[in-house]
């Protein structure tokens, strides 16, 4: 959204201490002041009325700096239709709380957290959760919401193994989940657990993904298919799976199976054969990338935040089944 002429002025006149920021100059006219209070919110800023001031998660500079730059702001509402900002739907949050197999107390990192779609179901049920979320606008709804937060890129984040589990719905564009769970999974204890919700693209046989799937194998994750549209009340059409991925490997796991999903009328399409070839090819291609991915992740040496001992799949002849959302055996 622009920003008119005089709601800039009004932040330019405004006296800033560090995460504080007072309005100054003459008393403002209720429609002049909303319009101020809609960019402050946008960015974090929130009005406490025990300061007397417009409180930010962080520096209020740095946050105004490229407002009052460029004249303009992304809103909350702005941001609510942007397509990076995906609030998980309840019955996908109940469902990747079920996996993450919570106790009280247990210390719980949301590394995305949005406005707390997922934040707020761990804490009903009984986790200590942690947020971090690089949009302040989110950052300060997270705040409101009474929840512990961190206005920051999780990407930028150094790791510490202090977690029991970490629940997530990470940004997808461009492969972003799959940095954000690799990234997210250097946060969790020995006996850690991650969940999170990530691109259908991650069960791709593709070079991109080669590496992420070796880990998820490695580690004896499990992924299973959300329901088809589940997204769409958060306005995306998405196809997604829910991967589990632990922080070490239990002796006793069973190969990872990975779901599929038919498309429907594909079979009835005759393809030429030489399509057929090279689709072939580039999968062959894809497992010999996941294998040597595979490979260098067994030769790595290991870290304090790694598993132990990392071993291949034991082979296993009984097919996995998966419950989908529904609870049904898919
Ligand atoms: C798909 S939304 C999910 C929000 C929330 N986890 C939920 O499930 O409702 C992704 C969120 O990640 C945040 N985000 C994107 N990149 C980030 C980063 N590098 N560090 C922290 N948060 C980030 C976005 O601002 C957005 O709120």
């Amino acid at each position: 959204m622009k920003v008119s002429i005089d709601v800039l002025d009004a932040i330019r006149a405004a006296d800033i201490h560090g995460t504080h920021l007072t309005l100054t100059g003459p008393r403002m006219g209720p429609r002049l002041y909303s319009r101020v209070n809609e960019v402050l919110e946008a960015v974090g800023g929130r009005w406490t009325k025990s300061e007397q001031a417009h409180v930010f998660p962080i520096d209020a500079d740095t946050v105004l700096a490229p407002v009052l730059e460029s004249g303009e702001v992304v809103t909350l509402r702005e941001k609510r239709q942007n397509s990076q900002y995906f609030p998980t739907p309840s019955p996908v949050v109940e469902r990747l709380i079920d996996l993450a197999a919570l106790r009280p107390g247990m210390r719980v990192l949301e590394p995305s957290a949005g406005s707390g779609a997922i934040a707020d179901a761990l804490r009903a049920a009984g986790a200590e959760c942690e947020c971090i979320e690089r949009d302040p606008g989110y950052a300060a709804m997270l705040t409101d919401g009474g929840h512990a937060v961190r206005a920051a890129d999780f990407l930028a984040v150094p790791p510490a193994a202090e977690f029991d589990r970490v629940v997530m719905n990470p940004p997808f564009t461009r492969g972003a989940d799959i940095q954000h769970v690799e990234h997210a999974i250097r946060f969790l204890k020995p006996d850690g657990l991650l969940v999170s919700v990530m691109s259908w693209a991650v069960t791709d046989h593709t070079r991109q993904t080669a590496k992420f799937r070796a880990l998820v194998e490695a580690r004896g994750g499990s992924v299973e298919a959300v329901p088809r549209r589940a997204f769409a009340e958060s306005g995306t059409d998405i196809d997604t799976v829910l991967v589990t991925i632990p922080a070490a490997r239990d002796a006793d796991v069973k190969p990872v199976v990975w779901p599929s999903r038919e498309v429907p009328g594909a079979e009835q399409e005759l393809r030429p054969p030489v399509e057929i070839f090279a689709e072939v090819k580039a999968a062959m291609a894809a497992a010999v990338a996941e294998l040597d991915a595979l490979g260098a992740l067994l030769a790595e040496p290991l870290t304090s935040a790694d598993t132990p001992s990392v071993e291949l799949p034991t082979p296993q002849t009984e097919q996995l089944s998966f419950l989908d959302l529904n609870g049904d055996a898919a």
